[in-house]
């Protein structure tokens, strides 16, 4: 199978797990216990009908919107996601500049393989950073500073990882960071030698943003729920959350808003944006999904704040459905990701291409020629 045979989500995947070795690719692919509300994700988004309207003048489609006072000309954005390095030696330099190429936005996590300096001299579009709120203080203002520096336009402080999500797939594979090349796992990576070769001499795995303060997960080997449990700092609250909020002092978000009085909350302290999220399913199984979640979130705040549906997001029409609604965007890591490990930088464009291609699709047969045109009374709930 090669790039050019990828026509969707599911295509990526196959890719993606042909390339990589396994726990790199459980690592991805896998969440929390029994990974129901991983799967929900996505299918909640079938629960609900789009209705649509014809002989309306589609020759030309509008899909851009507006998310943090910037427009960016895709409704999906490349939500961050950690260790890059490891799904392809380009990492997030590859996903960043395919994020330019569409004019959309590239987040980057705390936990990523490239710096924020090095992305911000590498792309003009617009970008965002992913905090993790870390015991150490001296971290979490280094980490802020460099970002401010930087010229990061957003600023999102992930609220849904408070301590490791029961990861088993990880727990089976021995997935670490930096990877552990231990005697049952040896076979895995020996089965990828082009993966392998590549990892052992294309640049070096670093965690750019943390490892002039923390050993682990460069020096020192660690899985990433033992990451989130021992280094993130489980005391985090609202008044710490409305702090970083006012040092940064720019467009903020909180990820992994799932109730709507921690949406009203939100709005309280200062954001000017939510990620309606719950981790890719990888942190709280049977919790609900995004989507299932979002029409009262935006009924309660979405005239104040930009409202992100993140999470389960495999076609054009999951999208539809979610501005539909009223959400300013969608983002996710999955959608990306795979094709991150299908091809690099190739691969993430074919993906956003696709995305792009489907949403032009499916407006035309909607019968819509600008995104802000869609509303509930496209939908029908069954
Ligand atoms: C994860 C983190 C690192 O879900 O975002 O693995």
């Amino acid at each position: 199978m090669k790039i050019s045979d990828c026509h969707n989500f599911h295509d990526f995947r196959k890719l993606a797990r042909q390339n990589l070795p396994y726990p790199i690719f459980n690592y991805i692919d896998g969440a929390a216990d029994d990974e129901i509300t991983y799967k929900r994700n996505s299918q909640a988004y079938n629960d609900v009908d789009l209705v649509p309207n014809v002989l309306a003048g589609v020759e030309k489609i509008d899909l851009s919107t507006t998310i943090f006072g910037k427009k960016i000309d895709l409704p999906i954005y490349l939500a961050p996601t950690a260790v890059q390095r490891l799904f392809h030696y380009d990492g997030e330099r590859a996903v960043a500049r395919a994020a330019e190429k569409f004019n959309t936005m590239f987040g980057i996590s705390s936990l990523a393989t490239v710096s924020v300096e090095e992305i911000s001299d590498m792309i003009k579009t617009p970008k965002l950073f992913q905090f993790y709120f870390h015991k150490d203080r001296g971290l979490n203002d280094h980490m802020l500073q460099r970002a401010k520096s930087a010229n990061f336009d957003v600023l999102a402080l992930t609220v849904d990882t408070i301590t490791g999500g029961n990861r088993e797939r990880d727990l089976r594979s021995g997935f670490a960071i930096p990877p552990k090349f231990s005697f049952s796992s040896l076979m895995s990576f020996l089965l990828k030698p082009k993966w392998s070769l590549n990892y052992l001499t294309k640049p070096k795995f670093e965690l750019p943003h943390l490892q002039e303060f923390v050993v682990e997960g460069t020096s020192a080997v660690t899985s990433i729920g033992e990451y989130f449990s021992s280094m993130l700092d489980q005391s985090m609250s609202w008044k710490d959350a409305e702090k970083l909020c006012s040092q940064w002092g720019g467009h903020f978000a909180l990820k992994g808003i799932m109730s709507v009085e921690d949406a009203k909350k939100a709005v309280d302290i200062g954001c000017t944006g939510i990620m309606v999220s719950n981790h890719g399913g990888r942190q709280l199984d049977g919790s609900r999904a995004p989507f299932d979640q979002l029409a009262e979130i935006i009924d309660a705040v979405g005239d104040k704040i930009d409202v992100i549906c993140e999470g389960g997001i495999q076609r054009g029409t999951h999208i539809l459905k979610a501005l539909s609604l009223g959400a300013k965007a969608c983002s996710g890591g999955r959608m990306y990701l795979y094709a991150l490990a299908a091809s690099g930088q190739v691969g993430v464009e074919r993906s956003l291409g696709l995305f792009q291609a489907e949403l032009e699709r499916d407006m035309k047969l909607m019968g819509l020629n600008s995104i802000d045109k869609l509303s509930r009374s496209n939908l029908k709930f069954r």
